[in-house]
């Protein structure tokens, strides 16, 4: 019936293509009231040759089989599928272009794309059949349409019209479609590191690792780690101070520790201040270690350097032992407090970080699509109303007004909030403004295995004990 009032062909419901397309429906009940395709294609496709696309290094996905525009009952629904669809395409698969078909007629729709970036690429087939084909692709372009995206998925979120759905990452895993994901392509790049400079960055973080070092001791002591022996996995390292304060804490007693840090320079840096420290090279999406080879994965102010969360969330999965912990530590922009000003800058700064500073907030859930269970949440305020040394109270660190100003001053790294930069930190100096902002502490479990896995499990077991042995 939907297919109907949106005046979809039989052509177009029973495209060649639709096997392979990934679709997101609504549905309220049995109907489905909202749907969505695309379509993803490798570098030589006939599909592109076809729509006269030049040959890219990458990924092409196609949105949607041909646009139409109706006012139809899941406008706002389908709009809302299309935002989820969009960013988890761009933070998963990394394509290099998207692009469209619009039925000839639907001028609007054409506009409508042209606003967001897309470019009138070629018009084709006459009559009822003519399409124009639109098309985005070079990476500024891509960054700008995936900033624009997640803006709107973050106001959706904020105001509850959200549609959250379902992780594209373990479907595509589910479905023999695995090597779409581009888990390499992320590693490779260090959003983190790109635009700092390390001879201030470095003394800043160990700053931060000290100050960390006590606020997590009874964040640590609350949490019910697996006993010793058990491994610990600690995913982003960097220079390796935290890493060293933590195995250092008594929960961590008799454990192997280990870290894995995708920066050379970063690992040599953490091998030499600690030579007792095992850091390896690895990233948050290919970590190197084995399946369920851990009891325990950190993450220590990573999560938002991430491009893709739901990735890094699979390899974490993928290596914990079930009922192993997910160890989350991280800041969390959404909870910042303080003057127009400077909320203007945090605001300017996220809207164009490639990472997320407020993953937090959309963690439990994401973390949720993998089978992760949020067992600990730790709120901590850090504030700047001190006057002396930094104070550590109940769930709050207070610090002096100049050392307040460090949770930010990074900011100034990037190109688009440099000017904001300046406007803010004059003012908070002029007028010693009070601000805070919160760091959480999650704890994620990997639920034991359930009973009729186990039995699965010994069945597996038995079976290839009892099977003869290879000649
Ligand atoms: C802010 S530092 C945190 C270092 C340390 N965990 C701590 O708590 O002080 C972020 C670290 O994540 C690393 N990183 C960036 N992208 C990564 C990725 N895709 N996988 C793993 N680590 C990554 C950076 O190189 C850097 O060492």
């Amino acid at each position: 019936m939907y297919m109907a009032e949106q005046g979809f062909g039989e052509d177009m419901v029973h495209h060649p293509k639709d096997p392979d397309g990934l679709h997101l429906c609504a549905l309220s009940g049995d109907e489905t009231i909202g749907a969505l395709a695309a379509y993803v294609y490798e570098p030589g496709a006939p599909e592109l040759t076809h729509l006269e696309l030049p040959k890219v290094d990458g990924l092409s996905v196609q949105i949607g089989k041909r646009l139409e525009e109706a006012p139809y009952r899941g406008a706002l629904i389908s709009e809302q599928l299309g935002t989820s669809m969009m960013l988890q395409i761009s933070e998963s698969l990394r394509p290099v272009r998207f692009f469209l078909t619009v039925r000839g007629t639907h001028r609007r729709l054409i506009d409508r794309y042209a606003r967001r970036g897309f470019v009138r690429h070629a018009d084709i087939g006459s009559g009822a059949d003519a399409v124009t084909v639109m098309t985005i692709e070079g990476a500024a372009a891509m960054e700008k349409l995936y900033v624009e995206y997640r803006a709107l998925g973050k106001r959706s979120m904020h105001n509850g019209t959200r549609i959250a759905v379902p992780s594209l990452v373990p479907f595509l895993a589910d479905t023999d479609r695995e090597h779409l994901l581009a888990g390499d392509l992320l590693g490779a790049e260090n959003i983190y590191l790109d635009p700092l400079p390390r001879k201030e960055e470095l003394p800043r973080l160990a700053a931060q690792s000290r100050l960390m070092a006590a606020e997590q001791r009874p964040r640590l002591m609350a949490t019910a780690f697996p006993p010793p022996p058990a491994s610990l996995l600690d995913v982003g390292t960097g220079p390796g101070d935290a890493l060293a304060a933590v195995a250092k804490e008594p929960p961590f007693s008799g454990y192997r520790i280990r870290g894995v840090e995708p920066s050379p320079d970063l690992r040599a840096t953490a091998r030499s201040a600690f030579p007792q420290l095992d850091v390896r090279r690895g990233t948050a999406y290919a970590t190197g270690e084995p399946d369920a080879s851990h009891d325990v994965v950190m993450a220590s102010f990573l999560f938002i350097h991430l491009r893709s969360p739901d990735l890094a969330l699979r390899e974490m999965w993928r290596v914990l032992r079930p009922g192993g912990l997910l160890y989350v530590v991280d800041v969390n922009d959404d909870t910042f407090t303080g003057p127009d000003e400077i909320r203007r800058m945090v605001e300017m700064h996220d809207h164009y970080y490639p990472g997320d500073r407020t993953i937090l907030t959309d963690l439990p859930r994401r973390a949720g699509e993998f089978g992760f269970e949020l067992e600990n949440h730790f709120a901590t305020t850090v504030r700047n109303t001190g006057d002396s040394e930094p104070v550590f109270g109940q769930d709050e660190i207070v610090l002096r007004l100049r050392e307040g100003w460090g949770l930010l001053a990074f900011m100034r790294s990037q190109e688009t909030t440099a000017k904001l930069f300046e406007e803010a930190q004059k003012h908070y100096f002029r007028t010693q403004c009070e601000l805070s902002l919160g760091i959480e502490t999650q704890v994620y479990r990997k639920p034991a295995a359930q009973p009729d896995e186990q039995l699965q499990h010994l069945e597996k077991c038995s079976a290839s004990r009892a099977a003869p042995a290879e000649s």
